[in-house]
């Protein structure tokens, strides 16, 4: 299987990357916009460096990697922590450009090679704010609930070319970054990396073959 896997480095990539390499995936592209030199842990491993903030950059990796059997999309990000009366057009804007449109982007620009693939499968990572809005964190919620939309409408248009689209919905991660903003919390509800990694390389393999659209919230206890 070949994997692309976007937000390779982060808090939630690094384990998804680690999963992917332990379940044998022969070839993995982890894009971030930048890389440490000396990252390609594994030969199967490829780190691809690229600001996935535009249409082009997009296109190029879609290039660069050829034929993958899974999209398993990770980018995305947070800003925000005010209410609507308080939000900027800027902090708006860059929710969305972050956590749907470079989705759109990227998704756009793969899908001929997962079509070529017979069996592609694109995978996104939204947010428990998708189906749940919180106060003070409508750019973000809107954003991820935007990208459920997306992903249901692929899953309708792509499934006679044998490409299934699904998105899980986590709630906090326990990530080194969650643990330090938010120190007294209870880090035992939040959902782990590794448990969301397991999820993705299950939707990533045949086993998932009749899921196509689904919304799977994947929150702990959080
Ligand atoms: N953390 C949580 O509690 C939580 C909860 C629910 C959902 N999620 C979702 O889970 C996903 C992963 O979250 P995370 O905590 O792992 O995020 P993270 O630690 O901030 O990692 C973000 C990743 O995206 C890359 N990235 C950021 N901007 C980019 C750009 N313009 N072009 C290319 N790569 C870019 C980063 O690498 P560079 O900085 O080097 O580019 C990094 O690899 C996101 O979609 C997030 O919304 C997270």
């Amino acid at each position: 299987m070949n994997v692309l896997i976007t937000g390779a480095s982060g808090g939630l990539g690094t384990a998804v990357v680690q999963a992917f390499l332990d379940t044998g995936a022969s070839t993995i592209f982890g894009v971030a916009r930048s890389w440490p030199v000396g990252s390609a842990a594994s030969d199967r491993f490829h780190p691809v460096e690229a600001d996935l903030g535009t249409a082009s950059e997009c296109e190029r990796v879609a290039k660069l990697v050829g034929p993958v059997d899974a999209l398993v999309h990770l980018l995305g990000g947070f800003t925000g922590g005010k209410p609507v009366s308080d939000t900027s057009d800027s902090d708006w804007q860059a929710m969305l450009d972050l956590n749907l449109t470079a989705a759109f982007h990227m998704f756009r620009a793969a899908l001929p090679a997962l079509r070529k693939s017979g069996k592609g499968k694109i995978i996104a990572v939204g947010s428990k704010a998708a189906m749940e809005p919180m106060a003070n964190y409508s750019a973000y919620g809107v954003s991820k609930a935007a990208l459920v939309a997306l992903i249901k409408t692929i899953a309708l248009e792509e499934k006679d070319h044998g490409i299934t689209a699904n998105i899980v919905l986590p709630s906090i991660i326990d990530t080194p970054i969650n643990r330090k903003a938010m120190p007294k919390a209870d880090f035992s509800a939040w959902v782990t990396p590794q448990s969301i990694a397991n999820l993705l390389v299950w939707l990533a393999g045949p086993q998932s073959a009749d899921l196509n659209g689904a919304v799977i919230p994947i929150y702990g206890r959080a």
